[in-house]
């Protein structure tokens, strides 16, 4: 474990008052979704104290937030699966919350190698609860996914939908919401958000906080992204015969910074008598692969290539949110439409052709 957190920015810090804020570790939040949610800790008064393994993030990223905020975040270069280390951080720390992001989300990899992230996810996740225990700090906000929904029976899904996942990630996500739900029946004192997301994209509009997907990207956004900055060549489209208005897949988009805000509200409504609550987190509409496309092109005013190919083994044809609950309940709505989304990305991309390793 290293902890790297220059005295004369602890100093900074202190004067400007943040040692009084509360302190909310944030696991994996090097990461694509937890480095812009920092930043919006930041802006809310919070003190963020970053724990990563950088497994799947670059420390980069600690450089721009600290452009972007005016702070130098407090980060631990920690795995989650180094329960000494994790625990001393519960001891150096007065934590008043936990925002846990870290975990490997590649669903094609997980069928590859399914112990790793079982270990990864699961164990790390176990740990994490543990040490939470150990410091006494009972509240916290999971990132969970709409995979656990798997092929809806009906859209738009609510958070009563029955839950199967379809592959070792999904199941990962899935047990650790099993865990959650276990350990909340077992103490009334944890107060638990489970954050269902749906499809994340998007970039801050800095254009210097965004996704950096390792190899070549999975998801579809990225993808387009490198293939608008000449990256990658043409897109694949996924099927076209699907039970769609034009056939392709149907998803629910959201911007990354909206994310980052329902974190925020997540935080704010955690009381023990909540107990354990899941929340779907999208905007409740969906767009198809080729309205994403088009999309995509007036933001950039690059043409992207691409052709259609058969379907995705696992995919499914259509899955967006029912937000009414996280509406009422969080007190949170997405903000940002498609268009801002795809503009957002694009200026990350070209301003970053290869990603935080320039
Ligand atoms: P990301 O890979 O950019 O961020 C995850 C971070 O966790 C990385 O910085 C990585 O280095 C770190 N990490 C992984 N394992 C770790 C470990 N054992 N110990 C310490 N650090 C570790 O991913 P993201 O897109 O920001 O996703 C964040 C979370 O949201 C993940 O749990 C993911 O499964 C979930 N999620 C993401 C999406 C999506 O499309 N991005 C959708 C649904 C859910
Ligand atoms: C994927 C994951 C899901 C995860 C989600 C997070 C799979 C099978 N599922 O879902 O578990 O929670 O990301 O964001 O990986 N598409 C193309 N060409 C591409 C890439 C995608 O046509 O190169 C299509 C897909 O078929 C789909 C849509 O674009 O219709 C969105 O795909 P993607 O971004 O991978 O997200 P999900 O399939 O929703």
């Amino acid at each position: 474990m290293s902890n790297e957190n220059p005295t004369g920015k602890v100093a900074r810090d202190a004067a400007q008052g943040t040692e009084q804020a509360r302190k909310v570790l944030v696991t994996g939040g090097g990461g694509y979704i937890g480095s812009h949610t920092v930043l919006s800790l930041y802006a809310a008064g919070y003190q963020p104290i970053l724990v990563d393994n950088w497994s799947n993030s670059n420390p980069v990223v600690l450089d721009r937030l600290e452009t972007l905020s005016g702070m130098r975040p407090m980060h631990y270069k920690l795995d989650l699966r180094d329960a000494a280390g994790l625990n001393e951080v519960f001891t150096n720390n007065e934590i008043d919350s936990v925002i846990h992001f870290a975990g490997l989300k590649a669903v094609g990899e997980s069928q590859h190698m399914p112990l790793e992230y079982y270990d990864n996810n699961v164990v790390g996740t176990l740990n994490l609860l543990s040490a939470m225990r150990g410091g006494a700090c009972s509240k916290i906000v999971f990132s969970s996914s709409a995979t656990v929904y798997g092929d809806p029976e009906s859209v738009p899904i609510t958070e009563q939908a029955s839950l199967r996942a379809t592959n070792p990630y999904g199941r990962t996500k899935l047990m650790i919401e099993e865990i959650l739900r276990d350990l909340s029946a077992s103490d009334p004192q944890w107060e638990i958000a489970i954050l269902r997301y749906f499809n994340p994209v998007g970039a801050h509009a800095s254009g210097s906080l965004g996704e950096d997907p390792n190899g070549e990207p999975n998801n579809l956004v990225p993808y387009i992204a490198q293939v608008a900055v000449g990256k990658l060549k043409q897109l694949s489209v996924f099927g076209d015969d699907y039970n769609t208005a034009d056939g392709t897949g149907v998803r629910d988009y959201i911007h990354v910074l909206d994310l980052a805000q329902a974190h925020l509200s997540a935080l704010e409504v955690l009381v023990p008598e909540h107990g354990c609550k899941a929340y779907n987190i999208g905007t409740g509409r969906g767009y198809s692969v080729l309205e994403v496309i088009k999309a995509f092109e007036l933001a950039s005013g690059q043409t992207i290539p691409f052709e259609i190919k058969p379907r995705r083994t696992g995919d499914i044809a259509t899955c967006y949110a029912d937000v009414a609950y996280s509406k009422k309940a969080l007190n949170w709505q997405a903000k940002f439409d498609l268009q801002t989304m795809m503009a957002d990305h694009w200026r990350w991309q070209k301003q970053n052709p290869k990603g935080y390793s320039e």
